[in-house]
């Protein structure tokens, strides 16, 4: 059988850098297209350098564009970045723009959505102002009400906390010194909430087995982490790890929000949103191990790096 044209949104970034690197080991089953808004650009540059067929497409650019860009596609990797412009409705628009240009694919086998859960659903309607979670599911509910079609070949895919957050935002996930030399960490959560965690570069894996398995994952929503953890825990493995003395510090969410505003410079709106995430987890526990949810560790032949693999393979944290 000819290879299956698997297109990949984002394939220049975390997780859909960590697909094309994964479906690239079997040219005889996949053939990747990546798309990017600068093919140009090192990134891209590499991934058509190790075989990817590399487009330019935006995001932004409409359903028409989109659709040019799907064409002949089998299945379609589907992610919108929130934290480009940082706005819920332009992340509804581009995810409606995605599923609107894959409806058009006759070719299309199989739909893949880079989610986050509903926030307002799953808290009870107690938290209401994660805007960058409640687009994703917004677009999931869109696809599934207005779009039947193409739901019935969608899989969602919910992402938990990044492993390498620590890499990317090192200055709001590694603990920084104090005055007597004790490394520190402060987030709004008991030092026992835990949380769905996972090395993002495990994120090929998952979706090349959902590949696989086609028709088993259409229509269900994957729960994906490999461990519930919290950051005090976290925390205290990497103290081990370096042998460094280290302190898990619990604050309040204002306090929280004004460090988010004030060291990471987001706006208040932002650090609203980024807080609540994080305390959906305090007061409702690790909803991702909900039974609604296929349970992405439980699937056989997946393993995933734990966060003491994690800690083992970044030498310098
Ligand atoms: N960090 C976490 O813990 C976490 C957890 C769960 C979910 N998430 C979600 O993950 C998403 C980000 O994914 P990631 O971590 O893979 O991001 P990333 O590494 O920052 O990469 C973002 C990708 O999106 C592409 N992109 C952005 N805007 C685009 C546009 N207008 N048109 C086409 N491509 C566009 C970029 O491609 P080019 O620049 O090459 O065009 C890039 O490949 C966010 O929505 C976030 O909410 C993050």
């Amino acid at each position: 059988m000819a290879p299956r044209t698997v297109v990949v949104i984002g394939a220049t970034g975390l997780q859909g850098g960590s697909i094309v690197s994964e479906l690239l080991q079997y040219p005889n089953t996949f053939k990747v297209r990546a798309l990017t808004r600068d093919p140009t650009k090192s990134t891209a540059q590499s991934l058509a350098a190790r075989g990817a067929d590399v487009q330019r497409a935006d995001l932004d650019a409409g359903t028409n564009v989109l659709a040019a860009a799907f064409s002949g596609a089998h299945a379609i990797y589907a992610l919108t970045d929130f934290w480009q412009k940082q706005s819920a409705s332009a992340e509804i628009v581009q995810g409606k723009a995605i599923a609107d240009a894959a409806v058009q694919i006759p070719t299309l086998e199989h739909f893949v959505w880079s989610a986050l859960p509903d926030p307002e659903r799953l808290s009870g309607g107690r938290f209401m102002k994660v805007n960058h979670w409640k687009s994703k599911s917004l677009v999931a509910e869109y696809i599934q009400h207005e779009k039947p079609e193409l739901w019935a070949k969608t899989t969602t895919i919910l992402f938990p906390n990044y492993f390498e957050n620590c890499l990317t935002s090192p200055e709001r996930y590694l603990p920084v010194p104090n005055a007597n030399g004790v490394y520190t960490l402060s987030f709004p959560h008991s030092p026992d909430t835990v949380m769905p965690n996972f090395a993002i570069a495990d994120t090929g894996k998952l979706v090349r087995i959902v590949l696989e398995g086609g028709s088993e994952y259409f229509t269900k929503t994957i729960a994906f982490y490999s461990q519930a953890l919290s950051e005090a825990e976290k925390l205290a493995a990497l103290g081990e790890r370096y042998n460094i003395p280290t302190q898990y510090r619990k604050i309040n969410a204002d306090e929280f929000q004004q460090i988010l505003e004030s060291r990471d410079g987001m706006c208040a709106e932002m650090a609203v949103d980024f807080a609540e995430q994080l305390l959906i987890f305090e007061e409702f526990g690790n909803i991702y191990a909900r039974y609604e949810f296929v349970q992405a560790r439980e699937i056989p032949g997946l393993s995933l790096r734990t966060w003491i693999d994690f800690l083992h393979e970044n030498e310098r944290l």
